[in-house]
């Protein structure tokens, strides 16, 4: 008899904090935030095929593809949320660099919850789904949006842009560029927490400022804000470094992903990268992480 095998495949595309601000610490540790980000045309892709048990494989071998992966905890957290008895074995391949603030990770489980969904009779509503993705990780809920979006809480409160904001992220090209070195999210946000308290802005003028960018007219680069910069910049001194002269040497809006080390830089369409790539190698080296893509 023959076994009858289904390969489905989804893309897992990257993030990118347009406008990061940390409004204060919750008392279970988390922090509260407000965020605008956007999707990139930059991701991994994730295949399923039915199998028994769970297990995983990956085209790069700096990725763990043990229980710790957590495309098998999203596979596993679904299956004791629906019920579900197939198993599957899943194959990753990763073009997000990891460490880098762009929610290669969490994007890779949500894509698992996406497939794992689509092959069910009854799939999940997006309400249980988004509770799913949230218990995954802070960053995994944006992931089950289309576009642009808000989020807030720890992560798990996501609206969408409006469509004239939205119209001014979609399409924008960005460079992306990362040291051989990452950053660990939690080792930041402990930052924070042990005694950047600057970097907490009140929720009151952070809604207020971003209210301002949505309902006006004003392009990307004016909404560009990240928290976690000063905390991040007081170690990682490479990264101001290079993101100051890319300032001053080409005018370009420079920022921080998230909580690092991935940076990036708006650029118009016809614009000509050679020289900004070139200024990133040489402060870099050619080990750095280095990307030509767009906002979804
Ligand atoms: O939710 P996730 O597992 O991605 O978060 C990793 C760590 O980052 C948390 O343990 C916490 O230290 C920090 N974090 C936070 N506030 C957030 C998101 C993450 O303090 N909103």
């Amino acid at each position: 008899m023959s076994r009858f095998v289904s390969t489905s495949s989804i893309f897992a595309p990257a993030k990118l904090n347009l406008f990061l601000a940390i409004t204060g610490r919750r008392p279970d540790g988390f922090h509260e935030l407000v965020s605008v980000v956007a999707q990139l045309a930059l991701g991994d892709t994730l295949q399923l095929e039915p199998d028994e048990g769970w297990s995983m494989t990956c085209g790069s071998s700096d990725v763990p593809v043990d229980e710790t992966n957590l495309v098998l905890k999203a596979a596993r957290a679904f299956a004791a949320a629906t019920g579900e008895r197939r198993g599957g074995r899943f194959h990753l391949e990763k073009r997000t660099p990891v460490g880098a603030g762009l929610g290669g990770g969490s994007s890779d489980a949500v894509a698992a919850l996406r497939l794992l969904n689509a092959r069910r009779a009854q799939p999940l509503e997006t309400r249980p789904l988004t509770e799913l993705a949230a218990s995954l990780g802070s960053d995994c809920p944006l992931f089950l949006a289309d576009g642009p979006l808000v989020m807030r809480g720890r992560g798990e409160r996501v609206e969408l842009l409006p469509q004239r904001a939205a119209r001014r992220l979609s399409g924008r090209r960005v460079l992306i560029f990362k040291p051989a070195f990452g950053i660990s999210t939690p080792w930041a946000y402990g930052q924070l927490a042990a005694g950047a308290p600057a970097s907490y802005r009140p929720a009151a003028e952070v809604e207020a400022a971003l209210a301002r960018w949505i309902e006006g007219e004003d392009p990307a680069e004016t909404l560009l804000w990240n928290g976690m910069e000063e905390a991040v910049f007081r170690k990682f001194v490479a990264i101001p470094t290079l993101l100051d002269e890319l300032r001053s040497a080409f005018g370009l809006a420079a920022r921080l992903s998230g909580s690092g080390s991935a940076c990036y830089v708006l650029v118009e369409k016809d614009y000509d990268v050679s020289p900004v790539m070139q200024a990133i190698r040489n402060a870099w080296g050619e080990s750095a992480f280095l990307m030509d893509t767009y906002l979804r």
